[in-house]
């Protein structure tokens, strides 16, 4: 056991709805077992500059359902170099710091790891991101919300992609991931989906999207077409592609770019009740000592994942999902 009398949180990196439920999670829980809380601002760099409020209950009263995230974020390249990671551990140690929590993706763990290198405390990681591209956890805080809003904003667009027989290029995000992608394109009914996980080089991929379009109109007649494309696949974008796909079939193809609607907006049920599973479970093992680990859920349980290989890559996009969508648009045998 961990005799913990003060532990710091920070959300860091790209925001994802439900970071401000894992916040209070880990609040509450701390402040029930006489744990102080300091909450520093704008992730690593809040601890560079000592910027922090202790957080109270009030603080996190009602807070559940916020997007975004009150003690908020940051991408920090000061403290990725050793001198940084040892200006922070000073920090740490100035304000008498047992444990900190870090919500937030894959460069946030990278970077807490790199902290305990040169601070002596308890680090723990909390999965925190709309991409859903975490080791050691079936899914991370945002990642529902995120599906939510792109399969709300798509329904959105083929209203009017239907109304004129329009077909529509919808690039999400996901940073190198399909997990985004194939759920939004799923739930939406999405006529393709072009993601790393295809499994195709970009130049391969170009043939095979515009002959499935054209089969697809083939066989329906004029109809809306609706392809979701995971960001960073397409070498040179969204735009690019959406001007090959027009060339390639001679009828315009419409490039649209979700982009960071996709982190906002009020978390839906799912996101609460992970962050919320996940912040209980975190200062719950912080207290029998656990360190350099990552608080996830893997089939209803909850999990402590080596932080170090939380960025690994061995959780992958569902391949049975991609082909399912293949075989319902384009018959058996497709893979
Ligand atoms: O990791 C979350 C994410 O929103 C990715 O989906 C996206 O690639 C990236 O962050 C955008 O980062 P930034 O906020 O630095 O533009």
């Amino acid at each position: 056991m961990a005799d913990l009398k003060r532990a710091a949180i920070i959300t860091s990196g790209g925001d994802a709805p439900g970071m401000n439920a894992a916040v209070r999670a880990v609040t509450l829980t701390a402040l029930r077992n006489d744990i102080d809380v300091l909450g520093f601002n704008h992730g690593y760099q809040g601890i560079l500059k000592n910027s922090f409020k202790q957080l109270e209950e009030i603080d996190v009263r009602n807070i559940i359902q916020m997007g975004g995230t009150i003690i908020k974020s940051a991408r920090c390249h000061e403290f990725k170099t050793e001198e940084g990671a040892k200006a922070a551990a000073e920090v740490l140690d100035r304000n008498e710091v047992d444990v900190l929590f870090v919500v937030g993706g894959d460069g946030s763990f990278r970077g807490a790891c790199h902290l305990s290198n040169y601070w002596k405390g308890q680090v723990i990681g909390i999965p925190g991101t709309i991409d859903n591209d975490i080791d050691g956890t079936d899914y991370t805080i945002g990642y529902f919300t995120a599906v939510d809003t792109a399969v709300k904003a798509i329904d959105k667009i083929r209203d009017t992609a239907d109304a004129f027989d329009r077909i529509f290029l919808v690039e999400v995000m996901g940073r190198l991931s399909g997990f985004l992608a194939t759920a939004a394109g799923i739930a939406s009914g999405c006529e393709q989906i072009i993601c790393p996980e295809i499994n195709l080089s970009p130049d391969d991929a170009l043939p095979r999207i515009t002959e499935t379009i054209r089969a697809n109109q083939n066989r329906r007649g004029a109809a809306s077409y609706i392809m979701v494309l995971a960001e960073n696949y397409w070498p040179k974008g969204v735009n690019d592609l959406a001007d090959k796909i027009t060339e390639s079939i001679d009828i315009d193809c419409k490039p649209i770019v979700l982009g960071y609607i996709q982190r906002g907006g009020v978390p839906v049920f799912e996101d609460r009740i992970l962050a919320t599973k996940l912040g209980v479970g975190a200062v719950e093992r912080a207290m029998a000592g656990e360190h350099r680990v990552m608080i996830g859920e893997v089939s209803g349980r909850i999990n402590s994942f080596p932080l170090d290989r939380t960025g690994d890559g061995t959780k992958h996009v569902d391949k049975e999902l991609l082909s399912m969508q293949r075989r319902i648009f384009e018959g058996c045998n497709k893979s």
